[in-house]
């Protein structure tokens, strides 16, 4: 959600704010703008739809200068519109800002900058917060200290980028609450700032995060952070190891279909220095897990929105059946108004790509306050998630462009499977063999995954079968079932299809009245302890006259000979299936959408890192 690029330094802003914003368009958003200092004066252009808009509008219309903020917006307050796109200056044309959050008090501040005579010229709760900036300035403070005097008085989670003429030669910066990440890229005398890594990492891989409640001014030559009461906090330099190339779409049509692909690497980068397969054990360092703290869970909350949450409802499978701990997963949305029964023998699990994923935050919020253990499987680095959990497991990803999420669904299944492992370990819950069995196991997952990827061209045949349903019922049982929630709502993001994810033994209580020739049902039915009820399940969708595509086991010929279509997998150990069913399924959404014409990688209404409650 918002997407936001700062530069200061001797070069024109322009060029770099606008391939910033380029970057970060996977984040979802509905108009953009740039906004630069030029000499003492605030040029502004920016338009709604597309960047490619914002870039045609520059074409006909240059600006130069330097510093320079931009931003692309995902309408929160106000209809997608030039008038409410940012970034928006002041009645004294002073002060310039880019927002990403919500001002929660934004209506009291309007109220009282109205009454003193301000004129709001758009919708946005972000208009407030440039006249407040003004409205201090005027009062005789220097920019900064306007800048810190308006952090202060805003409310709810919300980034700020504001510029002066004043002070022409800096950006100020602001990071409160939970709102979503700052990272400050450090060059040589030119500095950076942007909402996520991709926008800077061809500039630098040197990276400063702003925490909660922190404020930073930036120069071409100078980085100071202070808290917002004005204590200088020395940062923690971070280098980043992704490469600028790992952000491009290379020979693909799409990042998601480049994605999908990733999978086998992302699964091996998984595994690597955390299999001992010799000793059949597994090592999570930064989980800071010890046998004191496994021996004494009693719970596990898994705790994540989306995606996230089906990888989670997976792990419950996994976790409780190998460490024989109890699971609940809650959605992030809901975990707070569930008065969760958390204590200090409780762990609460956060699963999140983007790490900045504002419900899931509030929920490792609600765990802390209560008292738990809060770990998190994460792929952002330097996340707030990451920032506030007691233990983590770093998602071996890479940075995940396309909305839809792929590597970062099938990296936190391998992850909670060593997760459950590792905590039967340290119960001594587990007795030797079946723990060398299960690493074991482990060594197979790329390569399995790899024949997957294989059969795309198979998958995108019955894609081309499927292109005009207009519905798709996805049944699973087991530990597959969430592969059908899964399933559904990949289809649905991108190819706006709708599909509902159902445990397959509930249809005859209910979804079954859909099935008609109109509406295939799409059966997970790989060979796993649950495969004879699903093949039960095929018999009834078939005796409706329903069309059944299914996944199954390679060599699975009581499938081959019910089912219209089949998507193949190889045999594997049943609780790794799902990180082998999931990838037909992908790839069926995806080639879908893509025959449909669709914007794939930036499905409409979506935003990649939803920041906002
Ligand atoms: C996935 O395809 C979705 N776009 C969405 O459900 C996503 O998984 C969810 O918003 C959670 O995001 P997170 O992993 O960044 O927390």
């Amino acid at each position: 959600m918002c997407g936001i690029v700062g530069y200061v330094g001797p070069r024109d802003a322009v060029s770099i704010i606008l391939n910033g914003l380029k970057r970060l368009e996977y984040r979802g958003y509905d108009s953009a703008g740039v906004a630069v200092i030029n000499g003492n004066q605030i040029e502004v252009r920016r338009d709604a739809g597309k960047l490619s808009q914002l870039i045609d509008l520059v074409g006909k219309s240059p600006l130069q200068g330097a510093p320079g903020i931009g931003h692309t917006r995902w309408a929160t307050h106000g209809a997608p519109s030039a008038r409410n796109a940012h970034p928006h200056v002041g009645n004294t044309g002073k002060v310039v800002v880019v927002h990403n959050g919500i001002v929660e008090n934004f209506l009291e501040i309007k109220d009282e900058m109205m009454a003193e005579g301000v004129n709001f010229l758009s919708e946005t709760d972000t208009e407030t917060i440039v006249h407040l900036a003004e409205h201090h300035q005027a009062a005789g403070v220097n920019f900064v200290e306007a800048a810190r005097r308006t952090f202060k008085q805003i409310e709810g989670a919300n980034v700020v980028l504001l510029m002066s003429v004043d002070e022409p030669d800096k950006i100020v910066t602001a990071r409160i609450g939970n709102a979503g990440g700052v990272v400050i890229g450090l060059g040589e005398n030119e500095n950076f700032i942007a909402s996520d890594i991709p926008a800077i990492l061809e500039h630098t891989r040197k990276v400063i995060f702003l925490e909660s409640r922190q404020m930073a001014i930036i120069t071409r030559d100078s980085v100071r952070i202070e808290t917002l009461e004005g204590v200088e906090v020395s940062p923690e330099i971070h280098t980043i190891a992704w490469d600028a190339v790992a952000a491009e779409k290379g020979e693909y049509r799409h990042f998601m279909q480049k994605e999908i692909h990733e999978q086998v690497r992302a699964l091996t980068d998984t595994l690597a220095g955390r299999v001992d397969f010799k000793a059949g054990r597994i090592r999570l360092p930064e989980l800071n897990l010890t046998p004191e703290i496994a021996k004494r869970i009693q719970r596990i909350y898994i705790t994540a929105c989306g995606t996230a949450a089906y990888a989670g409802m997976v792990g419950k499978y996994l976790i409780e059946k190998i460490a024989r701990i109890p699971v609940e997963v809650v959605i992030g949305s809901e975990f707070r108004y569930s008065d969760p029964i958390v204590d200090e023998n409780t762990v609460v699990l956060a699963i999140s790509q983007s790490g900045e994923t504002a419900d899931t935050l509030a929920a490792m919020e609600e765990g802390r306050r209560k008292g738990g253990i809060i770990w998190s499987i994460v792929n952002a680095i330097g996340s707030q998630a990451m920032r506030v959990s007691d233990g983590i497991i770093a998602m071996q990803t890479g940075p995940e462009i396309g909305v839809a999420s792929t590597k970062a669904f099938t990296a936190p299944l391998v992850d909670q499977y060593m997760l459950a492992i590792l905590l039967a370990d340290l119960r001594g819950t587990i007795d030797e063999k079946t723990r060398k069995a299960l690493v074991a196991d482990l060594r197979l997952v790329p390569d399995l995954a790899g024949r997957v990827l294989d059969t795309e061209s198979e998958v995108e045949k019955v894609a081309h079968a499927l292109k005009d349903i207009t519905g798709c019922l996805y049944l699973g049982r087991g530990i597959n079932m969430p592969i059908a929630y899964e399933g559904a709502l990949k289809l649905k993001e991108i190819s706006y299809i709708h599909a509902e994810g159902y445990p397959a033994g509930e249809m005859k209580h209910g979804p079954i009245a859909l099935i008609d020739e109109e509406m295939p049902v799409l059966c997970i039915a790989p060979k796993d302890p649950w495969h004879e009820k699903m093949i039960s399940q095929i018999q009834q969708a078939k005796a409706r006259g329903g069309m059944v595509i299914a996944v199954a086991t390679e060599g699975d010929e009581l499938i081959k000979g019910m089912a219209d279509h089949v998507l193949w997998i190889p045999e594997a150990p049943w609780m790794l299936s799902p990180i082998l069913t999931v990838l037909p399924l992908q790839l069926l959404a995806y080639h879908i959408a893509a025959i449909r014409g669709l914007d794939v990688d930036q499905p409409r209404n979506l935003a990649k890192s939803v920041t906002v409650e």
